[in-house]
């Protein structure tokens, strides 16, 4: 990058609050997927001018600007593809305002969820969509991918909380969307159109939540089974009766196994365990408390273990919450990587989905440890691969097209909860076929030079193995090897 273009910037922002040194720029090509790429240039903006003054320099010379939050996305959300401006919105963590009487709170991008709710909770109030993520990840980086969690099948997404939203365009210009009102049918939603865009069209610089109500009690049971389809299939049995869960957390063998080797949890080593947790006022918590229990049992669970102490409950969802780094203890030689990891589908067809992915695991010659929010149909799987295999990589790549190609036969998304970049890019191409022309011109039309994180989504092109923070296709790369089964089993004594 020019000096001229670093001195810009450093007029804009000052020395202290960008950097160009080799050890930042490596770290900040880094989020929680499987990719890295270095940027050039990271800068940390304080308010919505300084962002709006950074996009007009990056719109001027046409370079490459990418916003980033705390870097937990899963799917390279933030690896700066071509390279370029790194928009740290961390600094920019104030929570404005809480207005407790017009049911509304407005923040910076950069405020982590979890101290978010701690403010809002000494109201007894909160912002239950739940990210796995939630002690890092920050508000903006929930807008952008539209994020959930556990909580969604009863408290719904990120979307379903933006009442409004100040975002800087690829222009710089700043534009406000929405309202302060719980209602408004004021022409075309463009927070909706925000929500979810992933960095592309703007830099969203400041958030309007509604706020919920916090549940007076909650409950949870740890049903046991012995088969993952039926498992599956009691997820199924108890939504269909008229209660409404708060959390239905599945879990199959190679989780429990992995989070119980590292963490000493004692879950039940079975086939597949469920974590239902009900949540509301406290007579109604216990009718369907009971009711859960009762269908559980009917529907093949082995044990069932009722629990009402927060202390217990806390204690399960956390280690629900470990089971991705769980997974790269599963065995010494592999890492547990985010490849096919969010998919949703119908909730009915949960069991035929999680039997499949089995099987394409077997296929393939790969482990993958299923799990996720099932009550919503949001499952998650966590592929383990040698991470110097070449021939690892390319049989978890082709498992992971497998698992999508049945995902979207099923009538699913490709992704419920942590959106596209890259390691998605190919898969929603096929699911969304009849609209990502659509998207394309409105990506054009708002940013005619493709300043805004540039190359992901429906302009990704070829493998999802591509720009890999592993060595596997580069000169430190190991010879191939092939996982069989036999391995697999001792890894999961
Ligand atoms: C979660 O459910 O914990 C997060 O979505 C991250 C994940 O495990 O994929
Ligand atoms: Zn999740």
């Amino acid at each position: 990058m020019k000096r001229a273009v670093l001195d810009e910037l450093e007029k804009i922002l000052g020395q202290e609050r960008m950097s160009t040194k080799t050890a930042d720029l490596y770290v900040y090509g880094f989020d929680a997927s499987i990719h890295h790429k270095t940027p050039h240039v990271v800068v940390r903006p304080k308010d919505a001018h300084e962002v709006s003054e950074i996009v007009k320099l990056a719109n001027r010379i046409r370079t490459p600007i990418i916003p980033r939050g705390a870097g937990t996305a899963m799917c390279g959300h933030t690896v700066p593809l071509k390279g370029g401006i790194i928009v740290d919105l961390t600094q920019m963590n104030k929570i404005k305002e809480v207005r407790i009487e017009d049911l509304y709170c407005v923040v910076e991008p950069g405020v982590v969820y979890d101290k978010l709710n701690a403010v809002l909770g000494k109201h007894g109030f909160w912002f239950p969509t739940s990210p796995g993520s939630g002690e890092a990840c920050t508000i903006g980086g929930m807008v952008a991918t539209n994020a959930s969690g556990m909580r969604a099948i009863k408290y719904g997404a990120t979307r379903d909380y933006v009442l409004g939203l100040e975002v800087v365009l690829p222009t710089g210009e700043i534009m406000h969307t929405g309202t302060r009102t719980l209602k408004n049918s004021s022409g075309y939603q463009l927070d909706r159109l925000m929500v979810g865009s992933e960095g592309t069209l703007g830099i969203v610089t400041e958030i309007t939540l509604k706020l919920a109500f916090k549940p007076k009690a909650s409950a949870m049971t740890l049903a046991a089974f012995d088969s993952l389809y039926d498992a599956g299939k009691c997820v199924s049995n108890i939504i269909k009766r008229p209660l409404m869960p708060s959390a239905i957390e599945l879990m199959d063998s190679v989780c429990i196994k992995a989070v119980n080797k590292c963490m000493n949890v004692g879950l039940p080593d079975k086939a597949a365990i469920l974590m239902i947790e009900v949540d509301g006022h406290p007579a109604a918590v216990e009718d369907e408390l009971k009711i859960v229990e009762e269908i559980c049992r009917q529907s093949g669970a082995v044990s069932t273990e009722p629990t009402r102490d927060k202390k217990r409950i806390d204690f399960w969802t956390y280690s629900r919450k470990a089971i991705m780094p769980a997974l790269s203890r599963y065995g010494e030689k592999f890492v547990s990587v985010a490849l096919a990891d969010d998919m949703s589908v119908p909730i009915s067809k949960i069991p035929e989905a999680v039997v499949a992915f089995q099987k394409i695991a077997e296929r393939n010659g790969v482990v993958i440890g299923t799990y996720g929010h099932s009550a919503d149909g949001n499952l998650h799987t966590k592929m383990l691969v040698e991470p110097f295999s070449q021939d690892s990589w390319r049989r978890g790549e082709k498992a992971v097209t497998e698992i999508f190609d049945k995902v979207i036969e099923l009538g699913g998304t490709v992704t419920g909860e942590h959106g596209v970049s890259i390691t998605k890019a190919p898969y929603m191409q096929k699911e969304r076929a009849d609209s990502i022309e659509t998207m394309r011109r409105i990506k054009k039309a708002l940013d005619p030079k493709n300043i805004m994180n540039p190359g992901k989504m429906f302009e990704w092109q070829g493998s999802i193995i591509a720009h890999l923070r592993y060595p596997a296709f580069s000169e430190r790369a190991a010879p191939a090897s092939v996982v069989d089964q036999e391995e697999h089993r001792a890894c999961s004594k």
